[in-house]
């Protein structure tokens, strides 16, 4: 099997007392999206630096497209685009003057400057703003101008920390499109993000970060069937909450969470339970239940759960 283009191993960063990565690993095979996870200050600014080769790491490696990040910085940085969590680009140029900027201070001469920018804007959807002071901008202007600038080069991998944080649900929906494209087009992204359902739209696999190391890996739908089916009941009569709560409380072991004044959510550990079982039961303590239904989990409920209890799916 070839190397994956992204490989950390035993990553380990300290700030003075704060242990920022504790031995963090992580693998990305070429051409897909990794979406990393993970509460704030779990890490994941702090892991993307190291990558990018903006910081060194106090122990452990990391490789991109073969290279070490920190004895071959250069060919690294020659591979890699990377979007920080706060923009870069200049308030007082204007998009097109912020791109051949950054154009040139990768070494591109002139002509050739001024070309990747206007294609770039074309491509990106930012012509007619492209003439335009970036300080007028909109938020997602903004975002979509700054990932661009880290599009220069043609990157090989590219390093989105928090893409879409502030967004608006349009502005993040084209974000996603312009980081879809560009997967096709054979670019491997690490993204950061702390929106679960963005990771669940975009990533081939996620990697949960918490305190410093990866807690549990996989596709959206490995996380998801780590923690079995969840079965959401919602009653005739409100009154009936507690009643309801015992009920399903002895079937599942586990306590339900009240998700509304008329309604329960509990996880189905192994999700061997049949909803069948659940109304006999519930008409035996006579709960009139005016919905019962079986889901898979969200992201959400995947993630509250591991930042809570350790496992790994791989
Ligand atoms: N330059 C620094 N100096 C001191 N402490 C730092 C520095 N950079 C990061 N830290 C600390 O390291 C830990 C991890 O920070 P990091 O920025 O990597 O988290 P994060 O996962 O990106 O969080 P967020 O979701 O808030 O962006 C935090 O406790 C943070 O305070
Ligand atoms: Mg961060």
């Amino acid at each position: 099997m070839p190397e994956p283009i992204v490989l950390a191993e035993g990553l380990r960063k300290s700030f003075g007392d704060t242990h920022a990565l504790r031995g963090l690993d992580l693998t990305i095979p070429k051409g897909t999206i990794c979406g990393v996870l993970g509460p704030n200050g779990a890490g994941k600014t702090t892991a993307v630096r190291i990558l990018a080769t903006l910081s060194d790491p106090d122990a452990g490696h990391a490789r991109i497209a073969g290279y070490d990040v920190v004895r071959d910085a250069g060919q690294v940085r020659a591979r890699i685009g990377l979007a920080g969590q706060y923009a870069a680009v200049d308030d007082k140029l204007t998009g097109r003057a912020n791109l051949r900027m950054f154009a040139r201070l990768s070494h591109l001469p002139r002509r050739q400057a001024h070309r990747r920018a206007d294609e770039l804007l074309e491509r990106f959807g930012l012509t007619d703003a492209a003439d335009r002071q970036v300080a007028g901008y909109s938020g997602g202007m903004r975002r979509r101008l700054d990932l661009i600038t880290s599009l220069i080069l043609r990157p090989q991998v590219l390093f989105l920390d928090e893409p879409t944080t502030g967004l608006d649900p349009r502005s993040r929906g084209e974000i996603w499109d312009n980081i879809r494209e560009l997967v096709t087009d054979g670019t491997t992204v690490l993204l950061t993000t702390q929106y679960l359902d963005e990771a669940d739209h975009l990533a081939d696999d996620i990697a949960v970060v918490d305190h410093g190391h990866v807690i549990a890996t996989g596709t959206p739908d490995q996380l998801k069937a780590t923690i079995g089916d969840r079965l959401d009941v919602v009653l005739q009569d409100p009154d009936a909450l507690n009643q309801a709560a015992t009920v399903l409380k002895a079937l599942t072991t586990t306590e339900p969470t009240t998700t509304g004044a008329d309604r329960l959510s509990v996880a189905l550990p192994g999700g061997s339970l049949k909803l069948a079982d659940v109304v006999r039961e519930l008409d035996r303590a006579e709960v009139a239940a005016a919905d019962v239904r079986l889901r898979r989990p969200t992201l959400d409920e995947v993630f509250l759960r591991l930042t809570d209890r350790k496992q790994t799916v791989r």
